[in-house]
């Protein structure tokens, strides 16, 4: 009898529907997927959208629902399934929040950036490598979706389980495969961070595109021709590339792709992924460590860095974390902390979501200068 791999999705919203419905779609061999969610009427939504319009799939698709709270126990289900893949695509932020409501809690996150909501982001993120580390070990692979160039390196500096993240660079690579479509997403090599998801502030360095060695020059023009494209658009691109490329993943193929935080480093690299493992793979003209260090300015820019075991706060983030209480005259906090903060965030967001905006913000996008 043949192994039938099995692929944990962890969350029913856009991002993990979208990327089952590629999973389901491209699947080249028995696959079981397992759609974990929190309430059964949201997880039978996600499996109705994800097996709709695919009648001859080789995958086959369940649900189980679980609470993910803060001190959620994912073990049982790592348990129970023994799954090859873990997919982490939900977390305690939506990053729409602030598109459909307006409140001081979503002012608040204009102001103070999208770094701000990194504790909450990293709450299933984490409890999912936690329950890798004590089910499986090595026998299986965990890939993240939430926030991947910090949340990341969070886990690498917790010592948990990360292979590599989704979207973001991913993202913005398969939409330049849009746009050259004869060049193909993992023809291009790209080394990228979240925060090149908008346009970097003058005097900023942008995304780096490789063609094999040849660094392709005057990027900008056409990175910023997608960064007008609308972010459910980007997203949607981001989710369902990465179901293809999960798909191939499982036939045992090597893959170049571009993937943010592999091994739990800062932003987004050019990769060589298997089912062993997943390594950086940046063209011969550019260090490693020239990279890191560019994508942990932008981190430091987006709010938050890790460095040292510590979670290090910056600029609007760092202001208003400290406005609000979460951290003392300080800076940092160990990596430890992080589930005390989000715990800290969870109750700030309960008492300003029924509180009207606050006069200090527009409605304009997050600023992103530093
Ligand atoms: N890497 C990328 O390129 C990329 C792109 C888009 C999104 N993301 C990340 O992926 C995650 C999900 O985003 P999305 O686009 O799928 O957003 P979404 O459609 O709004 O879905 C949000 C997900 O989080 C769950 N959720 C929301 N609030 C929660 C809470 N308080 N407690 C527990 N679960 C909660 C939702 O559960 P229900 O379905 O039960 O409501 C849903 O599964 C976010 O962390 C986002 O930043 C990453």
């Amino acid at each position: 009898m043949h192994f039938v791999p099995t692929v944990v999705i962890l969350g029913t919203g856009a991002f993990a529907t979208t990327l089952g419905q590629a999973l389901y779609r491209c699947a080249e061999r028995p696959t079981k997927i397992l759609i974990v969610g929190r309430t059964t009427a949201r997880v039978a939504y996600a499996v109705r959208n994800i097996t709709t319009a695919v009648d001859d799939s080789p995958a086959h698709i369940d649900g189980t629902v679980v609470d993910f709270g803060i001190d959620c126990d994912l073990c049982p289900i790592m348990n129970k399934h023994q799954p090859c893949l873990v997919v982490t695509c939900t977390s305690l932020h939506s990053p729409y929040e602030v598109n459909y409501t307006t409140n001081r809690w979503t002012s608040l996150l204009h102001t103070a950036g999208f770094g701000f909501t990194a504790p909450l982001q990293s709450v299933v993120a984490v409890r999912a490598a936690e329950a890798i580390k004590r089910t499986a070990g090595r026998q299986c692979m965990h890939l993240n979706a939430c926030y991947p160039d910090l949340v990341n390196p969070l886990l690498r500096a917790l010592d948990l389980p990360i292979a590599c993240g989704l979207g973001n660079v991913g993202t913005l690579a398969a939409a330049l495969a849009r746009i050259y479509p004869t060049l193909g997403a993992n023809k291009l090599a790209m080394a990228a961070h979240h925060r090149h998801l908008k346009n970097p502030p003058v005097g900023t360095a942008d995304a780096l595109v490789w063609l094999g060695d040849r660094l392709m020059p005057s990027i900008t023009a056409t990175l910023n021709q997608v960064r007008q494209w609308p972010r459910s658009r980007l997203n949607g691109l981001g989710a369902t590339a990465s179901g293809t490329f999960i798909a191939r993943l499982l036939t045992g193929e090597r893959l170049h792709e571009n993937l943010p935080g592999p091994l739990g480093l800062h932003g987004g690299y050019p990769v060589l992924i298997d089912l062993d493992g997943c390594q950086p793979e940046v063209p011969s003209s550019h260090g490693l460590r020239a990279i890191d260090l560019q994508h942990r300015q932008h981190a430091r820019c987006e709010g938050v860095e890790v460095k040292d075991r510590q979670i290090v706060f910056h600029g609007d983030t760092l202001s208003e974390m400290h406005q609000h209480g979460m951290l003392t005259d300080r800076a940092r906090v160990p990596v430890h902390d992080w589930a005390k903060m989000a715990q800290q965030l969870l109750l700030l967001r309960e008492t300003y979501r029924i509180l009207p905006k606050s006069g200090r913000t527009t409605e304009s996008e997050p600023t992103d200068e530093c």
